[in-house]
């Protein structure tokens, strides 16, 4: 039956959310946005800041009262009064600063992508679970009130058999972004594709067979991906990303019962419409489009799970954060798009 109101979203309750005293590796874009959530938004702790350029470090941390400033992050990790750290590298030193912060025995939220592919991302759980720490993919949409309520009519199945899932996310970049550099892991996949590739499994778990047509961008950086992927319950996942151009970034889930249209960036803070099959009943889910403000949610939560000596976040667990690797890395596979390192992995398979 249609409902008459949508889900509340659950989030956690402030009293169960410890203060933690967290540090940020790379003071890049993405971490201005999650410092001023952090300040602006929670009651956490912003103790230090490390990156490569010391002027840049500095700046960040003047910007944001950052009491502890580093040009080397082991450095920062040799720090005892530090519980956290926010990983904000580029794609491919997620791992590896990952690897470093959780064997100085720091809990570590680490921007999406986790890992290059499922491999690096199993080794960094392996290691979580070896330490007793948290390690969380920082995919800010599914702690969003927005997403938790999808999840709830997902779960209560107010669409009933979901068939076709329908998204894109392409954006307009200049060529000077790290997104067209092959040294830094480019290309959309693991920026804007794994929003895409994360929804589907989201709404109907791993897809079980998989077909990708890409397009190059030239010195060895894939600049379009198009996947078709077939999921167990037989939903259809129709994706598109590209680093080209600015694309509406919509996502439409179908099922029997009802259709879900998520104004694009469907990821980001922004309304939805339910609509009945018949009927025509419809649910709108309206909110400010306040995009980054919005990352509080993933800092409130991580902080909850650390507080309820949690290893692996209710929300995304690791398990959601492989399938979703799995996945983009058989999209890389049938595209031939290698990372630097994959590389000599792939020439002695060769
Ligand atoms: N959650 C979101 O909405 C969102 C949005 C955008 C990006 N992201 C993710 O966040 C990560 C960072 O993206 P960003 O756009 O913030 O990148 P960015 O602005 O280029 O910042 C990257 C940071 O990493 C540092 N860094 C360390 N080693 C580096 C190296 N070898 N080459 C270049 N930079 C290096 C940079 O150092 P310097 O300070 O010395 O330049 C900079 O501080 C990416 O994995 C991306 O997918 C998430």
């Amino acid at each position: 039956m249609f409902p008459s109101s949508l889900p509340v979203p659950r989030l956690p309750s402030e009293k169960a959310i410890p203060v933690l005293r967290w540090g940020i590796m790379g003071p890049g874009w993405i971490a201005e946005h999650f410092a001023r959530a952090l300040k602006e938004h929670t009651g956490q702790q912003l103790v230090a800041v490390a990156g490569r350029n010391r002027a840049k470090v500095q700046a960040f941390a003047e910007r944001w009262t950052i009491p502890a400033v580093f040009s080397c992050i082991d450095d920062m990790l040799l720090m005892n009064d530090l519980d956290a750290i926010y990983i904000a590298t580029p794609h491919n030193h997620h791992y590896p600063d990952g690897l470093k912060a959780l064997s100085a025995g720091k809990h570590v939220l680490i921007e999406k992508p986790l890992a290059l592919n499922v491999r690096e991302g199993e080794a960094l759980q392996t290691l979580a679970r070896q330490k007793g720490l948290l390690c969380m993919e920082g995919m800010w949409c599914d702690f969003t009130p927005k997403y938790d309520v999808l999840r709830q009519l997902i779960t209560d199945d107010v669409l009933g058999d979901i068939h076709t899932l329908i998204a894109d996310h392409g954006e307009f970049f200049t060529p000077d972004h790290r997104i067209f550099n092959a040294d830094l892991a480019g290309g959309p996949m693991l920026d804007l594709g794994s929003y895409l590739v994360s929804l589907s499994v989201m709404v109907a778990g791993a897809p079980v067979k998989i077909q990708s047509s890409g397009q190059s961008a030239g010195d060895n950086v894939n600049g379009q991906a198009s996947m078709l992927f077939e999921h167990a319950s037989g939903m259809h996942s129709v994706l598109n990303t590209t680093l080209f151009s600015n694309t509406p970034g919509s996502a439409v889930i179908a099922g029997r019962n009802a259709t879900l249209v998520l104004a694009g960036q469907f990821y980001a803070p922004g309304g939805f419409v339910l609509t009945s099959s018949q009927g025509r009943q419809s649910l709108c889910w309206e909110e400010p489009s306040n995009r980054y403000t919005q990352l509080y949610h993933e800092i409130q939560h991580f902080s909850w799970c650390v507080g309820q000596g949690l290893k692996d976040s209710p929300v995304r667990p690791m398990s959601t954060v492989l399938m979703t690797l799995t996945a983009m890395d058989t999209v890389r596979e049938q595209l031939g798009i290698v990372f630097n390192e994959e590389q000599q992995s792939a020439d002695s398979k060769s």
